[in-house]
């Protein structure tokens, strides 16, 4: 039988990180000591505040179907927080949930986008838009940074290429505030730059503000805030994966437009359903206590940043202004070789996983996730030094 998929489909990637992952769990199997800085969670649990809302919930008996999109409840806890938080205005009816911010991206895309259509991607990007992008049967476009991205107060973006960018087909730029991999956080100044391009230009902004509770040394801002003029084209998207410590609860949720939500809303429906209702009842609860039910952990991450940026000293990176995430330039130390084989080398020679710069689109360059206790984490970071400054 001839067997046929579909070419859409299977045009898709594999997460480049996928070969670095099973090889540093079979050195770890094997009873090495791994370093690992390739994990994109915090190492914190749940606070267990939320884990005793979800535990009751249950007790109570909210195992059934709930409202697809998000029940009332909790679409009314976010639009608090984003008015508390962000200085946002949405109505309920603005907002919708789904499984993860993973899960909103791709129905945003997918309710969105027509076949051809392009989206900007300024990189470094976070691996899963392209793939979600093209699985819409749309066209990433990566546009470079600046090469002053790693000069401490450079900008992050390039509107010059940006705007070279553009073509008749562009539909939306999608930007990550504070950024995986790189830990940038855009200032008044650039975001005021991007709403002006999205509204010359007629286009969405897609802004994805996960590490927003992350956003150490430089306040973050949501463009929405900076420019209320993008209302009608801004689709502002998050979730509790990082600033709740719920990687694995899978909640996320974007607020936009009437007419699109209506759309993602429906594709909800279609898909996964819902999200439980004993989760919704710990994410309602979670988003109603904010930031401060993580401040202890939030601190802890700060001072790992730190020590991180002080023991990189002499080394080149963005400034890791926000996220949990330094992103070192090693171009100066590949030699001609790529940062993929680098990273192969640092995993196979120090027993140090990070992330090379291809998976976001940016070579040259290696992730280092800072979620480690600081023994490990500058344990770690002398074994990365020693490896790139040999001959
Ligand atoms: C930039 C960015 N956006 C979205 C997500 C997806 O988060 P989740 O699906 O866990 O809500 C991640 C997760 O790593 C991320 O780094």
């Amino acid at each position: 039988m001839e067997r046929k998929f579909s070419k859409r489909i299977s045009s898709l990637s594999p997460s480049p990180t996928l070969a670095l992952n099973s090889k540093a769990a079979e050195l770890a199997a094997g009873g090495k000591k791994i370093f690992n800085f390739a994990v994109g969670e915090p190492d914190f649990p749940t606070p267990q505040a939320v884990v005793e809302v979800a535990i009751d919930s249950l007790r109570r008996g909210r195992t059934r179907y709930g409202t697809s999109g998000g029940g009332r409840p909790l679409r009314e806890a976010i639009a608090e927080k984003l008015r508390r938080d962000n200085g946002l205005d949405f109505a309920i009816d603005e907002i919708v949930c789904g499984i993860g911010a993973k899960e909103i991206l791709f129905h945003v895309f997918l309710a969105l986008l027509n076949d051809g259509d392009e989206v900007l991607l300024p990189a470094p990007f976070w691996v899963s838009y392209t793939d979600q992008i093209r699985a819409a049967g749309a066209i990433p476009v990566p546009v470079m940074p600046p090469a002053s991205i790693t000069s401490q107060g450079g900008d992050a973006l390039d509107f010059n290429a940006i705007e070279r960018a553009v073509t008749a087909r562009t539909r939306a730029i999608v930007i990550n505030s504070p950024n995986n991999p790189s830990g940038y956080v855009l200032g008044a100044a650039e975001l005021e730059r991007l709403a002006a391009f999205a509204i010359k230009h007629n286009l969405w902004v897609i802004s994805d503000e996960i590490y927003e509770y992350m956003a150490f040394s430089r306040e973050h801002i949501s463009p929405l805030k900076i420019q209320p003029g993008l209302r009608s084209r801004f689709i502002l998207v998050n979730g509790l994966s990082k600033g709740f410590a719920m990687t694995g609860w899978r909640v996320g949720y974007a607020a936009g437009p009437k007419d699109i939500m209506a759309l993602v809303k429906n594709l909800e429906s279609h898909s996964s359903t819902c999200i439980p209702g004993f989760i919704e009842d710990a994410a309602t609860f979670a988003l109603g206590q904010g930031r401060t039910l993580m401040a202890p952990a939030i601190a802890t991450l700060d001072a790992r940043r730190k020590a991180t940026v002080n023991a990189l000293d002499g080394f080149q990176f963005v400034r890791p202004d926000g996220a949990f995430y330094v992103f070192l330039d090693v171009r100066p130390f590949c030699d001609g070789r790529s940062s993929m084989f680098v990273s192969g080398a640092l995993l196979e020679e120090e027993g140090v996983a990070v992330v090379p710069g291809e998976a976001f689109g940016l070579p040259g360059f290696i992730r280092i996730s800072y979620t480690l206790g600081e023994q490990d984490l500058l344990a770690g970071l002398e074994r990365v030094k020693a490896f790139l400054r040999r001959p």
